[in-house]
């Protein structure tokens, strides 16, 4: 018997750091690096150092903890990696707020661009419950409230963005990225506040995300392809937009995108592909399906001729739109007209598919269409109808 007990410790002895070796999870509180959170002490230093050690440990997975039942008061914040090939995890239970005034942000060598900067880091997740307030209603500007760059494999999920000064979410130059979740809610009247934008990614499954704010719900620029964004909400905001491309004639692309089940509520547009006149490259490969619009204008809008300041002028050159299908797009528009495809009169737009659409415009009027140089077909169900798109 003792000996069975003596054996049977060895056993426990040796196995549970072997246990250990295959799998562990180190954990680093923002708390226990001297942060307060009391929402005035300014706690960046302790979450530089929390996030300094959840980098650098030598554990396999990593963890980064906000707890819950406070708030932070936080500036520009850099999380730099590389982390040394392994997970690392950044759970934001607790409230995180921007500091109150423009002149108070403490900003790193001047470098006022981003709040919360994550660069290099590989099989990064951030999710948490926790509420990021940018209190930026006293300054709209410049300060992108949370960007993730030059990283794989990104999980970001549950949080609350509020109030950003600039765009809430940037992705910038990553593959493998999964969004979801997500919720942000800012005044339909902040300016340049993009809910969630993306940049130069690849592989980005986004889903599950309530988006109101003052400027794209979701705006994809170039070099982004392979995207899938379904189960959105978006209002108040301007819609889902390719684009802007193409501005001060330099050459962009973006394609394979697939954005599904979206409601538009009250939006300056839906489904929309902006290029500025002079560009070259493409936007291709798209669909937008089982759209549902509720008084959004410009519900389907190709606009080859964005521009957002005064003076424009007419180019010959374009971005070439091709192979975009809109299907199942159904609701209300607040606008004439509510299908716009203003292709460029030099390039223009070729397989453009628009079937089964059923928009009405708000007051039991019919909803008209407007057409430029647009080719393709129309098929199914259609109301309006697509009468000025080219047959192909
Ligand atoms: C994490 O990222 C590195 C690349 O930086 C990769 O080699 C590694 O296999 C990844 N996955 C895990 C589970 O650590
Ligand atoms: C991606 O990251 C997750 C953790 O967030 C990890 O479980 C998974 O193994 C990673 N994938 C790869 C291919 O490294
Ligand atoms: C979404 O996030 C909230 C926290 O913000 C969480 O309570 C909820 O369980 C999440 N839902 C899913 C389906 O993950
Ligand atoms: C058109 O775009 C869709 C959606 O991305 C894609 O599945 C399809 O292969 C494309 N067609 C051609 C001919 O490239």
């Amino acid at each position: 018997m003792e000996k069975l007990l003596k054996l049977f410790l060895l056993v426990l002895t040796f196995s549970v750091p072997l246990f250990g070796l295959t799998y562990s999870d180190t954990k680093f509180n923002v708390i226990k690096f001297g942060a307060v959170g009391n929402g005035r002490t300014d706690d960046t230093n302790a979450f530089s150092r929390a996030w300094e050690a959840t980098c650098k440990s030598s554990s396999t997975s990593s963890t980064m903890e906000v707890p819950s039942g406070k708030t932070f008061l936080i500036n520009p914040l850099y999380l730099d990696g590389p982390c040394n090939n392994k997970i690392i995890n950044v759970e934001i239970n607790g409230n995180l707020i921007a500091p109150s005034e423009p002149s108070k942000w403490r900003c790193n060598n001047n470098a006022c661009d981003n709040w919360m900067d994550f660069r290099y880091v590989d099989n990064l997740s951030i999710i948490g419950h926790g509420v990021i307030n940018g209190r930026g209603s006293k300054w709209w500007s410049t300060m992108k409230a949370l960007k993730i760059s030059s990283s794989n494999n990104v999980t970001l999920s549950g949080l609350t963005f509020k109030d950003v000064p600039h765009m809430h979410v940037v992705l910038d130059t990553l593959s493998s990225v999964s969004v979801s979740n997500i919720t942000i809610d800012s005044p339909g009247d902040s300016p340049n506040t993009d809910g969630i934008h993306i940049a130069g990614s690849t592989n980005v499954v986004l889903d599950h995300c309530r988006i109101g704010t003052g400027d794209d719900c979701i705006s994809i620029v170039t070099g982004s392809s392979h995207l899938k964004i379904s189960d959105i909400i978006c209002g108040p905001g301007h819609g889902i937009s390719i684009g802007s491309l193409g501005k001060h004639e330099s050459h962009e692309t973006v394609e394979y995108v697939e954005v599904s089940d979206v409601v538009f509520i009250g939006t300056m547009n839906g489904a929309r592909i902006k290029t500025w006149q002079g560009g070259s490259g493409y936007a291709r490969n798209m669909i937008f399906e089982r759209i549902y619009s509720q008084e959004a204008s410009k519900v389907i809008n190709i606009d080859q001729f964005y521009c957002d300041h005064m003076e424009c002028f007419t180019h010959e050159s374009a971005l070439k739109v091709s192979n975009i299908t809109f299907r199942q797009i159904l609701g209300t528009s607040s606008n004439q007209p509510a299908v716009n495809l203003a292709c460029s009169a030099s390039v223009p737009c070729t397989e453009i598919v628009l079937d089964s659409i059923f928009l009405q415009h708000n007051d039991n009027k019919r909803a008209s269409v407007a057409c430029n140089n647009a080719y393709g077909r129309a098929q199914g169900t259609m109301v309006p109808q697509i009468a000025c798109l080219n047959q192909t």
